[in-house]
């Protein structure tokens, strides 16, 4: 089922050809000038080069040929030789009718389905999750969105930060507190208690506490660097406390991300990568990839061209001990055998891409993937008003869970003096105030292209006009509320039919949805889609306000323009559902 623009690159590809001039020559693009036609074909340009004729003499032929095919309204040549298509409201209203039987809204499935991991979300084992993690969460769940819509078979993992020295000075934290535990006693031997000896809140100020005292006292240090090699040895008090950080935190990170309806297929942690270290470091000596350098193991991964110097992968420390990146490069190794991905995304701050260079390169050169199959999906920072990575107004990094209490705050209020969404329980009320501020919330982040940073601004992410989160709910509501209206009063959806300039604009803007997907899909870059959310709902709004549908009074033409809304509104909430956004009933 090709989009009115893959049937315009037909039609412009089979003229050029019949000219005895490369098919190619007929790829159409969406116009710059919508106001002269929404189509147009550039290929004469080109075409009159590899010819050596003029480009208008080519285009007047393609032209000729074209206006003879009742799929155009209206073919015009202009400037040197470009030619403008306008698809004749037949053809418009066909295409619609497609649309809106296709319960993908006009987007295939891809042919040859892949296998993806994608590593986003990455928090850390009693930090709280802050907007860096917001961040890779939102976008990383809208990617793995994009990915299974297209037919990808996705494996999400969040890659949990549960291992390393922050472990250790925890323990040691807690050993000073709570000294009587018997989880420092190396002579107890068990049972340990079930219930854990910290809650969430005890570990996020017990941290904090514990990497300020490691940071001016080298005692702490070597203290907490001892517990982590207990740790990871397998003290059995070590252990089994440890294993309380991780069920605590995991339950209060699940509230996090259910908050924002993101979920993993995965919740595997550093910790469970850990056994795979060594022999994977044994293979990597025997093979000659690993190499002694000043007493610690190395991989060389900088290359001649190299516009930088870039540090060699640090596979184990003087001392022996693993990094952040042994870790991942198991990681690649430990997904490879368990999964077998064409394709790893990792989606991390931008930050953090020296760090995935290297890694990558390691991987690379272990033979555990190929270049192109190991990608960075890096993202810029969310920055306060100084142009700094937000903080709160103490200086510190704002929770996620207080975010969304903020934003959710902010929704309500909004909601109030709009008059919107105050029927219903109580219960509902909430439902929508939390819908507008996760919606508020995602739209803000995804809508800049990832890498760009951006201005943590409330009132702006909450408010009901411009290119928000809230105006695409509201859009959507509102489209709920009159199919709602015109089922009561008995009218249905029949047979579009395209007269008006709005109804026109409306059916090229859902025309467009497969060329943003294939976009955001190709470029991973969600920002697509809601630039392609933000047009309909636009075309939609012109649509309502200049076609009336319930009070029309003639039923062929008021079935029509329903069944153009029906098709808006699906397109819009599935568009919607692959930015991670879902929409209230009503509000
Ligand atoms: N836990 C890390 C952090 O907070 C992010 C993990 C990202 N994923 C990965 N495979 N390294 O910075």
């Amino acid at each position: 089922m090709p989009s009115l623009l893959e049937q315009c690159d037909a039609r412009a590809g089979a003229a050029f050809a019949a000219l005895g001039l490369d098919a190619g020559f007929g790829r159409c693009g969406v116009s710059n000038r919508p106001d002269l036609a929404p189509f147009q074909c550039n290929g004469a340009l080109a075409a009159a080069k590899a010819a050596g004729r003029p480009p208008r003499a080519i285009a007047e032929e393609v032209a000729e040929k074209l206006s003879a095919d009742p799929f155009f309204a209206k073919v015009e040549i202009a400037g040197p030789g470009f030619i403008n298509l306008s698809p004749a409201d037949a053809a418009l209203a066909a295409r619609a009718a497609e649309l809106a039987r296709d319960s993908r809204c006009g987007v295939a499935p891809a042919a040859t389905p892949r296998k993806v991991v994608i590593d986003f979300g990455g928090p850390n084992v009693a930090k709280p999750m802050h907007v860096g993690h917001l961040r890779s969460t939102i976008i990383g769940d809208s990617l793995q969105r994009l990915f299974r819509f297209r037919g990808d078979d996705v494996t999400s993992d969040v890659h949990l930060g549960d291992w390393g020295l922050q472990m250790g000075q925890l323990i040691t934290e807690v050993a000073r507190v709570m000294p009587d535990l018997p989880y420092f006693d190396e002579g107890f031997t068990g049972p340990y208690p079930a219930d854990p000896p910290v809650t969430m809140d005890d570990l996020q100020m017990l941290y904090p506490r514990a990497s300020a005292a490691c940071k001016d006292d080298p005692v702490r240090l070597e203290e907490a660097r001892q517990a982590t090699r207990d740790l990871q040895a397998g003290r059995p008090g070590y252990r089994a406390l440890w294993t309380h950080f991780v069920a605590v935190s995991k339950a209060a990170l699940k509230a996090d991300f259910d908050a924002l309806g993101v979920q993993f297929d995965l919740w595997k942690g550093e910790a469970d990568i850990d056994p795979l270290i060594p022999a994977m470091v044994e293979d990597l000596k025997a093979r000659g990839v690993a190499v002694h350098d000043q007493g610690a193991l190395v991989i060389h991964v900088a290359r001649e061209d190299d516009k930088r110097d870039l540090p060699p992968f640090l596979l184990l420390k003087s001392d022996g001990a693993a990094l952040y990146e042994t870790t991942d490069l198991a990681t690649i190794l430990d997904r490879r055998d368990t999964l077998a991905p064409d394709l790893y995304l990792y989606v991390v701050d931008a930050r953090q891409a020296d760090h995935f260079e290297k890694v990558f390169r390691a991987a690379v050169r272990a033979g555990y993937a190929s270049d192109g199959q190991l990608e960075h999906i890096g993202f810029g920072t969310m920055n306060g008003p100084d142009g700094k990575p937000f903080k709160t107004r103490a200086g510190g990094v704002l929770k996620l869970a207080d975010l969304l209490r903020m934003a959710t705050d902010k929704a309500r209020a909004r909601l109030m003096e709009a008059g919107l969404g105050q029927q219903g329980e109580e219960a509902e009320r909430e439902d929508v105030a939390a819908k507008v501020a996760a919606a508020a919330v995602k739209f803000a982040d995804l809508s800049n292209h990832r890498t760009t940073n951006y201005v943590f601004d409330l009132d702006r992410f909450v408010a009901f006009e411009g290119k928000t989160g809230p105006y695409l709910l509201y859009a959507a509501v509102r489209i709920k509320s009159l199919l709602r209206k015109a089922r009561e009063a008995g009218a249905t959806p029949g047979p579009i039919t395209v007269a008006a300039a709005e109804e026109r604009d409306l059916v090229l803007a859902l025309d467009g949805f497969g060329e943003a997907c294939r976009q955001a899909y190709d470029k991973r870059a969600p920002n697509v889609l809601c630039d392609h959310v933000f047009v309909l709902a636009q075309a939609f709004s012109k649509f309502y306000a200049a076609c009336p549908v319930l009070p029309e009074k003639d039923a062929s033409v008021r079935a029509s323009r329903l069944a153009l809304a029906a098709a808006t509104l699906s397109q819009l909430e599935l568009a919607l559902s692959l930015l991670g956004v879902a929409a209230p009933e009503r509000m």
